[in-house]
């Protein structure tokens, strides 16, 4: 008999320990991405100046790979705001290899695209300036 509740006891330890685990693991809200974004606060409306910054960054340094309304190496950026969030988008423009590695949505999009896009040296500033030009195209 006390060997028997003891197993229970056991047993559900194991399992309570075990969902701790699970929910602590899952702490990181896949949507938001992984990288240094935790929350980007946005206006309603769009800024056109640090949109404009975003299109001249995007120029320079997407456009080997991006197009806004067609796929090129990588996905058609055009209403990316409306499929992603804002943290998603920036994490992914400031940390690709490992999102490609560790986030579902961003795996799935190397498994279909099959090249990995590469860390083109911007900063946070620049992300969200980019990720503002995508907003105005988007609107
Ligand atoms: C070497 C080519 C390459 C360059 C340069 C590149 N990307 Fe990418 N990008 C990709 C590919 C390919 C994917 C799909 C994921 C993968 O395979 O790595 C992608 C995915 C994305 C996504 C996710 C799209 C979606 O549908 O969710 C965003 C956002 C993005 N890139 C933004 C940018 C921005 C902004 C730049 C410039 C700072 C940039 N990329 C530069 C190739 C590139």
């Amino acid at each position: 008999m006390k060997n028997i509740s003891t197993k229970i006891s056991l047993a559900l330890l194991a399992v309570i320990i075990s969902s701790f685990l699970f929910i602590y693991g899952c702490g990181d809200d896949p949507e938001l991405g992984i990288g240094p974004i935790k929350e980007v606060k946005l206006e309603a409306s769009v800024n056109a100046d640090l949109s404009a910054k975003g299109k001249q960054i995007f120029d320079v340094k997407c456009v080997a790979c991006h197009k806004i309304d067609e796929k090129l190496v990588g996905p058609a950026l055009k209403d990316v705001t409306k499929r992603r969030k804002p943290e998603w988008i920036m994490n992914m423009i400031l940390n690709p290899e490992q999102m490609t590695k560790e986030n579902m949505v961003a795996k799935n999009l190397f498994a279909q695209y099959l090249v990995q896009m590469t860390f083109q040296n911007v900063t946070q500033d620049e992300a969200r300036a980019v990720l503002e030009y995508f907003r105005s195209n988007d609107k």
